[in-house]
């Protein structure tokens, strides 16, 4: 069986768990250490030997190719589906497929999955089982908020959506990989969830589906605490992403104690910036400031003195001297 070429990131979501920040930005244009989420998958992808990526879009659906263009920036042809109205996660799969010019079996990412995990290795395990449809898993503490799975051997034999008591911790990590064939049966133009329609209608079809196991770092960003921890994770070198090494080598980011300092921005030597904070573009950090665990937008400017934990201020937004915000969003 030919290996996977061919990836399509789901990037439509309304990501109602993070507003404000997601009511002007879709949340994979979120920025994550400095640059937008959707970039440490892309690069990732590239990484993998993924060549073409077709970004299934549909809420503020205009965002992204300003900023990606046709990906030669970053070593891969990037594509635009638009979704008119939003077709949920399967219906965004069966619809991006169209601009795919690769043949062979797709990657699929969820829009909001930071990890470390083995893509090559998945792309390799698919092939080597002659999967319909092998899945990333992973293993969590609470597997109530995932889609849970059972498995005999390398089998996946059930799938249980976010239920009260999930028979297993081994989750659906938001990384699959499908055959052709398995992405021709979702209907066009219709609302289907991936998750609660075409993996259990795969399985109860008698497909094949594996379960690729892999405990390295994970996390869904879709919450303001899970973002601000991806942020810090990467600064602490937790979790890890070629995008950000990239970042690092350009020369337009600097790591300063336990923070992330654009090059253009001015910090007074006077003000404590730490604790996984990031400090971007062209942003002014004023005398005696204290910024722990906050992201500060480009071209923020935060007075004198102000006291910040946790926090998200927007680009260009003033910050009072003197003020102090703690878990807020100030800006948006
Ligand atoms: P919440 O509203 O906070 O739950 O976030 P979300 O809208 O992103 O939903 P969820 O986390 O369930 O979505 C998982 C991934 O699928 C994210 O990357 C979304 O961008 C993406 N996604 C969800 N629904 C759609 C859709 O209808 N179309 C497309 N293209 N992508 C979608």
């Amino acid at each position: 069986m030919s290996r996977a070429q061919s990836a399509i990131l789901l990037v439509g979501g309304f990501g109602t768990r993070l507003q404000p920040l997601t009511l002007k930005t879709p949340k994979p244009m979120l920025s994550v250490a400095g640059i937008p989420f959707t970039q440490h998958q892309i690069v990732k992808a590239r990484d993998a030997g993924i060549q073409e990526i077709v970004l299934a879009t549909s809420y503020l659906a205009e965002i992204f190719e300003p900023y990606f263009g046709d990906g030669s920036r970053f070593g891969i042809k990037i594509r635009y589906a638009v979704e008119e109205v939003a077709l949920g996660t399967g219906g965004a799969i069966g619809n991006a497929a169209n601009m795919l010019h690769e043949d062979g079996p797709v990657v699929i990412f969820n829009g909001d999955v930071l990890s470390s995990h083995d893509l090559k290795g998945q792309i390799n395990f698919h092939a080597e089982n002659k999967a319909d449809i092998s899945l990333y898993l992973t293993e969590v503490e609470d597997a109530r908020a995932y889609g849970a799975v059972e498995m005999s051997g390398v089998n996946i034999t059930s799938f249980n959506e976010k239920m009260e008591n999930p028979p297993t911790n081994i989750i659906n990590a938001g990384c699959y990989i499908f055959n052709r064939e398995i992405i021709s049966t979702i209907p066009q133009g219709e609302v289907i969830s991936v998750e609660r329609q075409t993996f259990p209608q795969a399985l109860a079809s008698g497909k094949k589906l594996c379960g690729f196991v892999d405990r390295s770092y994970w996390l869904d960003i879709g919450t303001p605490v899970a973002l601000l921890k991806a942020t810090s994770d990467l600064i602490s070198g937790v979790a890890t992403s070629v995008a950000y090494d990239e970042l690092l080598a350009s020369g337009a980011y600097k790591k300063k104690g336990t923070a992330l300092i654009a090059t253009s921005a001015k910090v007074s030597d006077s003000a404590l910036v730490g604790n996984g904070s990031i400090v971007g573009e062209a942003a002014r950090v004023g005398d005696g400031a204290k910024i722990s665990h906050s992201i500060i937008g480009d071209g923020a400017q935060i007075g004198d003195r102000a006291d910040l934990e946790s926090s998200f201020i927007a680009q260009n937004a003033l910050f009072p001297a003197g003020s102090i915000a703690k878990g807020q969003f100030f800006g948006f």
